[in-house]
């Protein structure tokens, strides 16, 4: 078996060094891949948003079976152009990934389907916009209708500062087209739990919930960035809590993406919030999350491409999908200045062994590894509890090395915390 795995971060990495252990793939390709997955995958060059090319060079190359794991590629409609051509894949097709493409699209339907979540109103033209917010309570979210590589998202305190998010969106385009629609909606209280599922339409299987640490600076202080580390499981989300998720938001998601004539194949990554008044959906994402998968996959006892190929074919009902009940936590190792401005080109050295270390920007450079973005890598560790697995993980982060390295020191600290420790 011949795989192809698109997508060039440390989702991808995680996703790669999973699958490595099944014993029934032959040969894995990451596109576009990175020097650090470049150890455990054939790295083709072309870029992830060329979907034609992406699709074309699978069938010249014979893939059997491709995943597409990033946003763009996946809105873009990879999916459908590799089927096209034959190629099975994990992931949803176009029409799927409108779910995570367009949040106008996933409130209208959350609100058509009764799904909890906040309320909201959608605006195309900015002076409505403006003029609604004189009438809202603040603070207020922002969100800009398209994908903006994670940033759409603007939380205002203040009336003024909600209108200047709402004309660099419609009017300075900060997001390019990306802000032309906006939704403005009700600020939601509470902690965030993020529960990414396998879903072939027909059956939705939740895999272990995880916690993200989306700011900058400890104590959660700082810039927004894509993810300073996570643990899993989510100590919020309890059985009973997800025994609610699965009745009122995973099962009716699924079933309102089959009435829309859009059903969903893939990972279908749930961002909830657990409120006052019950669990509500933050934001729905069309793949796996990043770092969420870095510590969900390696607590996944299952062989991971037996899922995703059931998943392909329909038949994830008479697969049986298995965690360890174990906890894990990942550190994100960024350069100093991320998410704003950073220096590149410095030289990673591991002075362990390499298991679960998920490397997100780093590139080759005749022969040594350096440094090539603001995430440089994930370092996650499993134990039995939390507190051993962060322990764990801050122990393994010794043995990376890089100039400029920086990482939160308190990844974790929430969760034990609301599990009652210190
Ligand atoms: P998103 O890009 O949709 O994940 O949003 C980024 C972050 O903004 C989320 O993880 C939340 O912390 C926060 N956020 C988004 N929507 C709301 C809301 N309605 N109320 C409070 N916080 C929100
Ligand atoms: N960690 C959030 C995301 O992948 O969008």
């Amino acid at each position: 078996m011949k795989v192809l795995v698109v997508g060039n971060g440390g989702r991808e990495h995680a996703i790669i060094k999973t699958l490595l252990k099944s014993d029934k793939i032959d040969k894995i390709y990451a596109l576009s891949g990175n020097g650090g997955i470049a150890s455990d995958a054939t790295i083709v060059n072309i870029d992830v948003k060329d979907v034609i090319k992406v699709a074309s060079w699978a069938k010249e190359n014979a893939i059997d079976f491709a995943v597409v794991a990033p946003d763009d590629p996946l809105v873009l409609g990879a999916v459908d152009l590799l089927e096209e051509k034959g190629i099975p894949c994990f992931g949803p097709n176009k029409k799927a990934a409108i779910i995570e493409g367009s949040k106008i699209f996933s409130k209208n339907l959350m609100k058509k389907y009764n799904i909890p979540t906040a309320k909201y109103e959608t605006f195309s033209n900015m002076e409505s916009a403006l003029k609604y917010l004189d009438t809202q309570e603040m603070p207020i979210v922002i969100k800009a209708d398209g994908l903006a590589l994670g940033k759409g998202v603007i939380i205002a305190e203040t009336l003024d500062s909600a209108k200047e998010a709402v004309r660099s969106m419609m009017q300075d385009k900060v997001f390019g087209a990306s802000g032309s629609n906006i939704v403005i909606e009700e600020f939601l209280t509470g902690p965030e739990v993020s529960v990414l599922s396998f879903t072939d339409g027909k059956t939705l299987i939740p895999m272990v919930s995880s916690m993200d640490h989306k700011r900058a600076l400890d104590n959660d202080k700082g810039l927004n960035t894509g993810g300073m580390g996570t643990v899993a499981p989510n100590p919020y989300y309890t059985e009973e809590i997800a025994k609610e998720c699965m009745e009122t938001i995973f099962i009716p998601t699924m079933e309102a993406m089959n009435k829309e004539g859009r059903t969903f194949k893939g990972c279908l990554y749930f961002g909830l919030m657990l409120t006052p008044k019950g669990p509500k959906v933050i934001e729905y994402n069309c793949r796996f999350g990043d770092p969420e998968t870095q510590v969900v996959l390696p607590l996944l006892k299952t062989d991971l491409f037996e899922i995703f190929k059931a998943v392909a074919e329909e038949r994830l009902s008479s697969t049986n999908v298995e965690f360890y009940d174990k906890s894990a936590c990942c550190v994100i190792m960024a350069s100093k200045g991320y998410p704003e401005k950073y220096d590149k080109g410095f030289e990673i050295k591991f002075n362990g062994d390499k298991e679960n270390i998920f490397v997100a920007g780093a590139k080759l450079d005749n022969g040594k590894l350096l440094t090539n973005g603001g995430r440089v890598l994930g370092v996650t560790a499993i134990a039995d509890d939390l507190k051993t697995a962060i322990e764990k993980a801050y122990k393994k982060v010794e043995t990376v090395w890089f100039d400029n390295a920086f990482y939160r020191k308190d990844i974790g600290q929430r969760a034990l915390k609301a599990n009652g420790e210190k």
